[in-house]
């Protein structure tokens, strides 16, 4: 018998393809370095709508997916920091994708485990829990690009104008695009209102990359038919990965980055928050958005 006196609500998906069946489930315990949140909001991302209809990623079933969380700290794990203590609010990146599904891990329910590195503190009186739940996934991905796919260090090393560097942020208004045109040291010298695909951002990387090297790390994904050139390295976003060099990245992102220019105001979340509806009921509703 399950331990009727910890239970919550949960989205789950049941098989592939299936609409999600809001049911109890027992609250998980955190382990020494978790934190278990009450979910006070929760954003969509489009890898949400092709986990539920594909069951991409997804090793067990019934599964429990949704990446962003804003919300508030109810117990923690023995080896956590106090600074997340119970009654923090907190902007966190739940997991569910890295573990293929896992239930506990998952943003669509009343409450989640996640590990403390992925858990930013919100300042207080500022960012809102919806706007808290925009954050993660779309900051992750394009940090995960900068460091991985460009090769850009994570240190604070300003580029100078000799260095002649450049990064062209194509979708700079997505949720991903916006997170990049916020990272440190970049100034913003030219924008343009565009549409189209990677074969667009190809010729304008070849138009203005000279004699010099040019990557692009390609948030969609990448199939047979993405167009390649043998003068431009194109590499997709996939922060799937784990090992020393993930944790560090993470660490960074969210217990460093994030934290510090929330702290100091220096970072607004953004693109605009459109809220669909109340309730773990608005899911599929906000899936076809
Ligand atoms: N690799 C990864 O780990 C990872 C992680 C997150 C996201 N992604 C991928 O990155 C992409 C962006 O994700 P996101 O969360 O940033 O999405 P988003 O916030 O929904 O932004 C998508 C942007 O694309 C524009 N758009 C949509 N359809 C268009 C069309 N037919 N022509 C021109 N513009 C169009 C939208 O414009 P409007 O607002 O005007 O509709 C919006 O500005 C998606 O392909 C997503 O699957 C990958």
């Amino acid at each position: 018998m399950p331990n009727t006196s910890r239970q919550h609500l949960a989205a789950m998906v049941p098989s592939v393809g299936a609409p999600f069946v809001i049911e109890p489930r027992s609250t998980p315990t955190p382990g020494p370095n978790e934190v278990l949140i009450e979910v006070k909001s929760v954003a969509v991302n489009p890898l949400d709508y092709f986990q539920r209809y594909t069951g991409f990623h997804i090793d067990v079933f019934p599964a429990i997916i949704g990446s962003d969380v804003g919300g508030t700290i109810i117990e923690v794990g023995s080896s956590v920091s106090l600074e997340l203590k119970p009654g923090t609010r907190v902007s966190a990146f739940a997991p569910t994708f890295l573990l293929n599904g896992s239930p506990n891990y998952g943003a669509f329910q009343e409450r989640v485990l996640v590990p403390d590195h992925f858990v930013t503190p919100l300042p207080n009186g500022r960012v809102s829990f919806n706007e808290a739940s925009i954050l993660p996934m779309a900051l992750l991905t394009a940090w995960t690009g900068i460091v991985y796919q460009l090769g850009i260090p994570t240190s604070t090393t300003p580029y100078k104008p000799s260095d002649k560097q450049g990064l062209l942020i194509w979708s700079g208004a997505s949720s991903v695009g916006t997170m990049a045109v916020k990272e440190d040291g970049v100034t913003v010298q030219l924008a343009y209102h565009t549409t189209g695909d990677l074969q667009d951002t190809l010729k304008v990387l070849q138009r203005v990359k000279g004699n010099g090297i040019a990557k692009v790390a390609s948030a969609p994904a990448l199939t047979e038919e993405s167009p390649k050139t043998n003068d431009i390295e194109i590499g997709f976003v996939a922060p799937t990965s784990s090992g020393p060099k993930f944790d560090e990245v993470i660490d960074f992102v969210f217990r460093v980055w994030l934290k510090e220019r929330l702290e100091r105001a220096e970072f607004s979340p953004s693109p605009r928050v459109q809220v669909i509806g109340k309730g773990l009921g608005s899911l599929q509703l906000a899936l076809e958005e």
